[in-house]
């Protein structure tokens, strides 16, 4: 069932033409005239025929480009942050390093080693200012450190400068998100007391700290927020807390941002797999090209043996109802 009043066209194609048995190594989608669609949990390459390397990461919207960020990741290793662009989603331009590690020899937080982890970009209308949060945990540290770093730039494409890093108001910060609404105030959704609580914080208006403005959303032991908002209406889908492994997604709803935020009942998932996120991670949704009702869910379909390698999983967002829900497709062409 295409969803009601979505403003992407879906084009479902022929599988079998569309998926082949082997990835699409060899096929660059820039020197082709015909359109590749989005295949989810295919190999997706960019403008150099090379794997899109940007997992965990969320993307914008700005003066006619969609920005993509993501973690730069080797089989294991974490090793920065990495952005591309694109006029259609379709087709990816690499556009280098966002942020990278300051190197071996230092004592900053962000020397090589350390994990960087679901960056989030979100423009500063009133600073004109990209800003950059993400999840780092200190070298040698596993996932103790717990905490949110902040990086800036002039550019979208960056070289982002690294700011500093804390415990939001105190509390422990694991996966997290950005939301930047309507009106300009942005928010920050943060998995804390060892990811029990997922707590947000409202960003001061330069985004590059924290209010005290910071409120317990629930204490479900849930992770990887992502949130939208839809005629009024916050929705936020989350994962549980089970590492690389996928589960099965919650949505929840609120009227007011700092909640109260309360669970819609059932999968928001639908098709194969849907009990485990089609085998993926939630990590941002897309409002696509400003257009209203229009939106792009983003998973990551982790593959721990070879992180780098793990899949991207975005499909259109319908609604049923006024309530989003995100239905197995495995190819679609978003069209304005
Ligand atoms: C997941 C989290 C990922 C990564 C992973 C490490 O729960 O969502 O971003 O931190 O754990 O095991």
């Amino acid at each position: 069932m295409l969803p009601r009043g979505f403003n992407i066209l879906i084009l479902l194609m022929s599988t079998a033409s569309l998926c082949p048995a082997q990835p699409m190594v060899g096929i660059n989608t820039s020197e082709k005239n015909e359109r590749i669609p989005i295949l989810p949990g295919e190999v997706w390459l960019d403008d150099r025929d090379s794997v899109i390397n940007a997992h965990g990461g969320g993307v914008i919207f700005r003066n006619g480009r969609y920005y993509w960020y993501g973690e730069k990741r080797g089989r294991s290793a974490s090793m920065g942050v990495t952005a591309y662009s694109s006029a259609d989603l379709l087709t990816w331009t690499y556009e280098g390093m966002a942020l990278e590690h300051d190197g071996i020899d230092t004592l900053s937080d962000i020397r090589t080693g350390c994990l960087m982890e679901r960056p989030k970009v979100i423009h500063n209308d009133r600073t004109g200012k990209y800003v950059m949060w993400f999840h780092l945990e200190l070298k040698g540290k596993g996932y103790k450190a717990a905490r949110v770093g902040v990086a800036v730039s002039d550019s979208p494409t960056g070289p982002f400068r690294y700011l500093g890093s804390m415990r939001p108001n105190g509390n422990m910060s694991r996966d997290m998100t950005l939301f930047k609404d309507d009106n300009g105030d942005a928010y920050l959704i943060y998995s804390s007391r060892e990811n029990y609580d997922l707590r947000i914080a409202r960003l001061t208006e330069d985004y590059l700290n924290v209010t005290t403005a910071d409120s317990m959303i629930f204490s479900n032991h849930r992770e990887a927020p992502a949130v939208m908002k839809h005629k009024g209406h916050y929705f936020m889908v989350t994962s549980g807390c089970t590492g690389w492994k996928p589960n099965e997604a919650w949505l929840h709803r609120s009227d007011d941002i700092m909640g109260p935020w309360r669970r819609v009942p059932g999968n928001p998932m639908r098709g194969p797999m849907a009990e485990l996120t089609f085998d993926a991670q939630s990590t941002h949704i897309l409002p696509v090209d400003g257009v209203k009702g229009g939106y792009v869910f983003m998973a990551d379909r982790w593959k721990p043996g070879d992180l780098k390698d793990s899949r991207y999983i975005w499909l259109p967002v319908g609604f049923e109802d006024g309530i989003p829900f995100m239905e197995w497709t495995s190819s679609w062409l978003p069209v304005k």
